[in-house]
């Protein structure tokens, strides 16, 4: 496996360009399955992710063209039979379920597993499912879900942890050539839920009201081909604005959309991280010494969970005590013990973790857990004495377009080793 050797202590400098949200793609490259007509999408971010997706729609027999950052899809004639250990493999995979199911109103798929970051259940996409008159049976490590036909229907999305995006995203999909009209409350904000509303309606479907907790979809009998662009990244952005703050530099990030980053924004300023919109850039930069915050992670607009463990690493540089609540995801901390080996002082109490910042952290090797995880490693990794090993790095390859190398361009002094 390959690993990313990091040598610390150079402040970053310059412009970085953001790429398309891996968040975003995924569920639109779904969604390509609820029409025989051909889909392009522009702004593809070259991810293992994104790549794995497309073998999956392959696999359902869609025809799946990647051309630069462009992917044409046709699903002209497909089966409602995903492949066990593919779809196993990704959990954003969940989200064919929709689109099979409201085109040939049957969907095999392999039950997603737990990962590190928590349970990961997904009852509230079946609830949804069910609520538009599907049978859904689980057997043999399968979920079986059929309908003879789809009824829009009224229908409550909220979890204990609040709505659910690839639950909203799944059933908005399945609504969108249902009979009559779906109304789905509690359903996610977030702003890859509007992208998945646009590339709909761009396909013919009728949706109103994505980005509130009230979706209404109007099923319509077919839907069409389109051409779509992805939003950008709000998170790899968020990555990188607490990457110019925490190596105590100064960086323009283009291509970004501030509207989407609103809490990780206002957190940084918070902190005392100077923030100032340069145009359609953003320029970040240290605003003198750093001050301690306390976060809670939210659904949209509240704190990203998926910029928790960034923030996390910029509190470990902070002189001070600085707490973070995680309330998306009940284990999402796997990062603490692996910033503790660089000399990080974090203590763990129920869903908070408590950072007394202001310790120098040192190099040394550390392991990714997970996606988001091994982005604070490798920002850890910029800011400590010597050098750090980041390990198992195919996390980072699952959801940030070229991170090496975008860094390097800003000075970083980081190199990709790869296994021999
Ligand atoms: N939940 C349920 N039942 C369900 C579905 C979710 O209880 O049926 C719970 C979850 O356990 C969690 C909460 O609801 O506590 C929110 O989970 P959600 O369903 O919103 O997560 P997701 O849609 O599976 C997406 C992103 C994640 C991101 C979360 C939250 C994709 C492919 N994944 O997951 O991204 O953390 O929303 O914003 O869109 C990442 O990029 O690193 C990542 C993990």
């Amino acid at each position: 496996m390959d690993s990313l050797l990091i040598k610390g202590g150079v402040p970053l400098h310059g412009d970085v360009h953001i790429s398309g949200a891996k968040n975003a793609v995924l569920p639109l490259m779904a969604a390509t399955l609820l029409t025989e007509e051909e889909c392009i999408i522009h702004r593809v971010p070259d991810l293992s992710d994104v790549k794995f997706m497309g073998q999956i729609l392959q696999s359902l027999g869609a025809e799946v063209k990647f051309d630069g950052g462009t992917v044409t899809i046709r699903a002209a004639k497909i089966k409602p039979h995903g492949d066990y250990e593919l779809i196993r493999k990704m959990r954003g995979s969940i989200c064919i379920m929709g689109p099979l199911l409201s085109r040939m109103r049957k969907a095999t798929v392999s039950l997603p597993g737990g990962c590190v970051i928590g349970a990961r259940p997904i009852d509230l996409h079946l609830k949804g499912f069910e609520a538009l008159g599907t049978k859904v049976v689980i057997n043999g490590g399968y979920i079986h879900a059929t309908a003879r036909k789809l009824r829009g229907n009224e229908l409550f999305l909220g979890g204990r942890s609040g709505p659910t995006v690839l639950g909203t995203a799944n059933v908005m999909m399945a609504a969108s050539l249902a009979d009559g009209v779906t109304i789905i409350e509690s359903a996610a904000c977030e702003p890859e839920v509007i992208d998945l509303a646009n590339f709909l309606n761009a396909m013919g479907a009728k949706v109103v009201g994505a980005g509130s907790p009230t979706i209404t979809i109007t099923g319509v009998k077919a839907l069409h081909g389109a051409e779509h662009e992805v939003i950008p990244d709000r998170i790899e952005a968020a990555t990188f604005a607490i990457a110019a703050a925490a190596t105590n530099g100064d960086v323009t990030i283009h291509g970004a959309r501030a509207d989407h980053m609103n809490a990780v924004l206002d957190k940084l300023r918070e902190a005392g991280v100077k923030v100032e919109r340069k145009g359609p850039a953003l320029r970040v930069r240290r605003n003198g010494a750093l001050k301690p915050v306390d976060i809670t992670t939210l659904p949209y607009s509240g704190f990203p969970t998926d910029v928790q463990a960034q923030m996390m690493l910029l509190m470990c540089l902070i002189p001070g005590i600085s707490i973070i609540t995680e309330r998306i995801f009940e284990s999402r901390f796997m990062h603490v013990s692996e910033l503790a080996r660089l000399g990080a002082d974090i203590s763990i109490e129920g869903p908070s973790a408590i950072v007394k910042g202001g310790k120098p952290l040192s190099g040394a090797p550390v392991m990714a857990s997970d996606l988001r995880a091994s982005a604070a490693l490798v920002l850890a990794g910029m800011t400590a004495k010597g050098t750090t090993e980041v390990n198992r790095i195919y996390h980072l390859d699952r959801g940030y377009e070229k991170i090496d190398s975008k860094l390097r361009k800003l000075g970083a002094r980081i190199e990709r080793v790869k296994e021999s």
